[in-house]
């Protein structure tokens, strides 16, 4: 995630870079800075913290130039700090760079570069663009860029400027958005079109793996191999609020849309070809660590509990240790039996839950390695953590988790593999198997998400409805509690999700004509006893809407709607199956009216008890 804004052209860039990130602040918002060309030298102004401290700074001071870039941060490589902030430089500070996304192979780049006497200063990803460029400067700084795209892999966009070369701004996109404004005299640069919108409306947007060389008065782009490209003007009729959420109506359907991305950042540079190794950067845990724990605690609260929950299923079946899983208020109070013996696995996206927090200390005062899964940088579990590793979801804005939850899946699976590998519970063509099925799954969501107005029509017939009953069996029953969870706390309808062998434990005694009942069967070995709960809801009366894989029928002729999910293993499922279910809950909102990004009662961190 992050924001980049840039200007060149006859005014002072620090007002308009600053104004564009504030609209862009809440794409990230851990540090912020700009760089600007003032006639001698490239100044550079950086600082941890929200936008107003870089504001603060800069009232100080009289920063003054023509052309500048800036930049709002989301961490991902090195915690928020003023160093690992952007903008980034080479060792004279005569090249400059901002970036969004992640490049997979900075480490071995940051090597060769340091072999050769480059000194870097923070831990980020970025700053191996800023050298790298240098490294190629041939008294070209358009050819440099070139040299460097053709030998980085990763998703990103970055913007480059150069005191060598102070008429220009070099833009790059590949994975991530970049346009450039359309000005008179002058021309801009963002992530994101709100962020120009103040300034023109006319805007060019960079395509995959173009270049973009910007000057005051000319824009060029060309492709991956040089050859110029001839574009068409995009005019913007947005306004800024639905520009921000990138033409979406809320933030929630935009961040359900963005989960394909999510999970591939998630997985990038970790979940590699061609190995049975899975990376996992801030993970240390050695193999005869490993073999001393007798058991797994997985320790959540909301979304991030019904995680944990899927994650025993995945870490139990894979690497073979018993995993037991508890919501994090219940944890704290009870005295559990934890001791040096254990694993805590701690899930988090803000990292400042609370309750979550507290578990955390609880299970380390006993002596507990902690092992968080966390999605803020910095974050204060982060911080407590023997071992982290982050999902690279980018900042979730609704209150209702969505693209947090899938990557936080993928988070599980990485380390259920990273264990089975030490542990040797699975063959090296086992985990390549599930490895190669991990890098389908952006697709799949993609593939599920073009279905989506059946869910629309579904919500439109059925938003009256006062319960909803969300069933399943096996790793499917975590995913009901998921999209029961999402039900309740966007539409305010009532929800319960149940395993579905419960049933005739009591629930059924509620099913009568008409209850909704949403039945998830995407477990293959679990499909026959699935569909005989539905045809038990069936007899009853009740009004069933199943979710189940493709080529797999036999429900259709039970339920009353059926809504395919791509082909996928069980086990890698509820990446999949879960995406209905958020569009469900989100329909659902949106027909009732509901305040869908901002849910009644509800805070998106809950840092209190
Ligand atoms: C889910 O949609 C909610 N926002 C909530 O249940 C959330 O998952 C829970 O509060 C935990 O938050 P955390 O992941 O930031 O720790």
């Amino acid at each position: 995630m992050c924001g980049i804004v840039g200007y060149i052209g006859k005014k002072n860039a620090v007002p308009i870079l600053m104004e564009g990130l504030q609209k862009l602040e809440y794409r990230g918002y851990d540090s912020a800075g700009v760089a600007v060309y003032t006639k001698e030298r490239i100044e550079v102004r950086k600082y941890k913290g929200r936008l107003s401290v870089l504001e603060e700074h800069l009232k100080k001071e009289t920063l003054e130039g023509c052309m500048g870039i800036g930049h709002t941060r989301w961490a991902t490589h090195g915690e928020p700090s003023d160093v690992n902030s952007h903008p980034h430089t080479n060792c004279s500070g005569d090249i400059v760079v901002v970036h969004n996304g992640i490049i997979e192979n900075y480490m071995s780049i940051k090597n060769m570069l340091i072999e050769k006497g480059y000194v870097f200063r923070s831990e980020t990803d970025t700053e191996v663009l800023a050298h790298y460029v240098d490294y190629f400067y041939e008294g070209d700084l358009t050819e440099a860029v070139r040299k460097v795209i053709e030998k980085i892999r990763g998703s990103y966009a970055f913007v480059v400027i150069s005191r060598r070369e102070p008429d220009k701004i070099i833009c790059v996109r590949k994975g991530n958005s970049l346009i450039v404004g359309i000005g008179n005299g002058e021309n801009f640069i963002a992530s994101d079109i709100p962020a120009i919108l103040n300034h023109t409306r006319r805007v060019y947007l960079i395509n995959e793996n173009e270049i973009a060389i910007v000057e005051k008065d000319r824009i060029s782009f060309f492709d991956g191999s040089g050859k110029k490209v001839e574009k068409e003007v995009f005019e913007v009729n947005w306004d800024v609020t639905a520009a921000e959420k990138g033409g979406f109506e809320h933030f929630m359907i935009k961040e359900i849309h963005e989960q394909s991305k999510a999970v591939k950042d998630t997985m990038v540079s970790r979940v590699l070809p061609d190995f049975a190794d899975i990376k996992l950067d801030d993970i240390i845990l050695t193999k005869e660590e490993l073999q001393e724990f007798d058991k797994i605690y997985m320790v959540a609260c909301g979304t991030s509990f019904h995680v944990c929950i899927v994650g025993k299923y995945v870490i139990e079946k894979l690497a073979k240790i018993p995993v037991e899983v508890e919501i994090a208020s219940e944890f704290r109070y009870r005295n559990p039996i934890v001791n040096e013996r254990t694993l805590t696995i701690v899930v988090s996206q803000s990292g400042e839950t609370l309750d979550t927090l507290e578990a955390l200390k609880e299970a380390r005062r006993k002596g507990s390695r902690i092992l968080s899964i966390v999605n803020v940088v910095g974050s204060s579990i982060a911080r407590e953590s023997h071992d982290v590793l982050y999902t690279w979801a980018g900042p979730e804005i609704a209150v209702a988790s969505t693209k947090t939850y899938t990557t936080q899946l993928i988070a599980i699976y990485m380390i259920a593999l990273y264990m089975a590998k030490l542990k040797g519970t699975l063959k090296d063509e086992e985990i390549a198997k599930i490895k190669d099925e991990m890098r389908k799954l952006p697709q799949l969501i993609e593939e599920t998400l073009k279905h989506k107005s059946t869910i629309q029509k579904f919500a439109a017939q059925n938003s009256n409805a006062r319960d909803v009953f969300y069933l399943g069996r096996g790793i499917d029953y975590a995913v009901a509690l998921e999209g029961s969870l999402k039900l309740k706390e966007v539409s305010y309808i009532h929800s319960g999700a149940y395993a579905a062998g419960e049933l005739k434990h009591g629930i059924i005694a509620l099913v009568e004509q008409g209850t909704i009942v949403l039945a998830v069967l995407t477990q293959d070995e679990l499909y026959e006893k699935m569909v005989s709960s539905v045809k038990e809801v069936k007899a009853r009366g009740a009004f069933v809407f199943a979710i189940e894989k493709e080529g797999n029928t036999e429900v259709e002729n039970v339920a009353d709607y059926t809504f395919y999910i791509p082909k996928v293993s069980d086990i890698l499922a509820p990446v999949v199956a879960v995406i209905p279910l958020q569009l469900l809950a989100y329909y659902m909102a949106v027909e009732k009216g509901c305040d869908v990004d901002k849910p009644r009662n509800l805070a998106k961190s809950v840092t209190v008890e």
